[in-house]
């Protein structure tokens, strides 16, 4: 695999690929990787013939200096895991050669990012298109893969590829979970072994809130029902619940109306602030 820390050899190599007729797919990342992003590097190789990971913890993502500092930085294990794979390049820029100035850009999508992850963490979705601009604009990928998982984060790239006119294919890849639900994460690396026991009930309780959904059970009593099941569970605290449109991400009252719905959640195990989601219809 090639590796890259900067933009002008990495961009030469891309010039090369494009012009010897290849394809070019891109998994942007923050590293500490695990089968959630390595599925997302295999959907992109069998769809395309050269698959570009990237690896950069970009820090106008972070509301929180705390979950910035704490985030896990594991690059040679990621290396070995992307050659695994057989991923062809990685471009893993440091700081200096992302940001070489403080940006003043700021993105605002509406709706879109005032709900769930957009209340709890502002200015995250503007730093993660700022930085999701520069990847696209320095690779100028035919195709670009994005998880399930962070399914708000997948919502505001494709407004962000349609409102800006990125000549792009966009991806979303289910999200691969451990044997008991739990959705892969990075940070779940930094769950004690306690926490991670009981981290679970964030799937058991999409789980259950899903099957009474379409059991005609009201998404009122629903959403006391969740948040009864996460707030009892020791060491876990929910921060919200949501059931929502999935194209638009408004709050339905229903799960019967027009469009497919999604269900959301956040809660943090400890100090660990976990996410999932789950699609209903
Ligand atoms: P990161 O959290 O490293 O995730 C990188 C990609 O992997 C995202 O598209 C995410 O949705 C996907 N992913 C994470 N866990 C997954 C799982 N269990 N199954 C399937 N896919 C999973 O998301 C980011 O980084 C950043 O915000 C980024 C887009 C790289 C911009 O900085």
């Amino acid at each position: 695999m090639e590796i890259f820390k900067q933009i002008a050899p990495f961009q030469a190599y891309l010039k090369d690929a494009k012009l010897a007729g290849k394809t070019v797919g891109l998994v942007p990342t923050m590293g500490a990787l695990h089968k959630g992003h390595i599925s997302l590097v295999e959907t992109s190789k069998a769809h395309n013939s050269l698959t570009v990971a990237t690896i950069y913890v970009n820090p106008t993502q972070f509301n929180n200096p705390a979950d910035l500092q704490k985030y896990p930085k594991t690059l040679d294990k990621d290396v070995a895991l992307l050659e695994k794979v057989g991923c062809d390049a990685l471009f893993c820029p440091d700081n200096e050669e992302m940001y070489d100035h403080p940006s003043m850009l700021k993105f605002d999508f509406g709706q879109l990012d005032k709900v769930m992850e957009g209340e709890f963490r502002p200015g995250h979705f503007s730093g993660v298109a700022l930085v999701v601009s520069k990847l696209f604009n320095i690779v100028q990928p035919h195709q670009a893969y994005f998880g399930q998982k962070d399914w708000q984060q997948f919502a505001i790239i494709r407004a962000l590829v349609d409102e800006l006119k990125f000549d792009l294919v966009l991806h979303s890849v289910p999200t691969m979970r451990e044997a008991d639900g739990l959705a892969m994460s990075s940070r779940n690396l930094r769950l004690s072994e306690s926490q991670r026991q009981h981290a679970d009930v964030l799937f058991r309780a999409l789980t259950q809130a899903k099957e009474a959904l379409v059991q005609g059970q009201e998404v009122r009593v629903v959403k006391k029902m969740v948040a009864d099941m996460v707030n009892n569970e020791p060491e876990m605290k929910l921060e919200y619940f949501e059931v929502a449109d999935r194209k638009n991400l408004t709050s339905l009252t229903n799960v019967k109306d027009a469009s497919p719905a999604i269900l959301c959640i956040a809660a943090f195990a400890g100090e660990v602030r976990l996410i999932d989601n789950l699609f209903v219809g």
